[in-house]
C-alpha cells in the first residue's frame, strides 16, 4: 500500500496566518507543511502538500492522486466546499479516500457554511481544531481509519 498522501488546500489558504487569524489562527500553510511532513516521517507517511485558488485545479489534483496510487487525500477545498458539485463529482470519481479538513468549524459559523458538498463524498471530516484538524486526518489515514 503506497504511503503517499495527497493535502489539497483551496482559495485563499495560501494567505493562511494573515487572513482572518482570530477564525484561522496565525500558523501559516507553510508551517502547517512543515508539522505534517515531521508527522509523517513518524508514522512512515509521505505527504505531497499543494494550494491553489482554482478550483479545476483541485478537480486535476484529485485525478493525479488516483492516478499515482496515493494512500488518501486530505482536501481543504476552503469556499469551494460549499459550492462545487464539481468537486463532489471528482471526489465520487476516485477510490482514493478523501477526508474533508477545516481549520474552522463551518458548521457553526454562517449557514452559508453549513452545506459541504466535499462532505457528501469524503470518508470522513475533521473540523474546528484549527492546524491540529490537518494532523489528526493524517493520524486517522495512518490508523487506517479511511
Ligand atoms: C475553511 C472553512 C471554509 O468555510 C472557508 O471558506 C475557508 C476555510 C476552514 O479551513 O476553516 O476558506 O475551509
Amino acid at each position: 500500500m503506497s504511503s503517499l498522501v495527497y493535502v489539497l488546500n483551496g482559495p485563499n489558504l495560501n494567505l493562511l496566518g494573515l487572513r482572518e487569524p482570530e477564525i484561522y489562527g496565525s500558523t501559516t500553510l507553510d508551517e502547517i507543511a512543515g508539522m505534517l511532513e515531521d508527522r509523517a516521517s513518524e508514522l512512515d507517511l509521505g505527504i505531497e502538500m499543494r494550494q491553489t485558488n482554482h478550483e479545476g485545479m483541485l478537480v486535476d489534483w484529485l485525478h493525479e492522486a488516483q492516478a499515482e496510487g496515493a494512500r488518501a487525500v486530505l482536501l481543504n477545498a476552503a469556499a469551494y466546499t460549499h459550492t462545487s458539485v464539481a468537486l463532489l463529482d471528482a471526489i465520487k470519481a476516485i477510490t482514493t479516500p478523501v477526508i474533508e479538513v477545516h481549520l474552522s468549524d463551518p458548521k457553526k459559523r454562517e449557514e452559508f457554511r453549513h452545506l459541504s458538498y466535499v462532505g457528501m463524498g469524503a470518508a470522513m471530516t475533521v473540523e474546528g481544531h484549527g492546524a491540529d484538524s490537518y494532523r489528526i486526518a493524517l493520524e486517522a489515514v495512518a490508523a487506517g481509519k479511511v
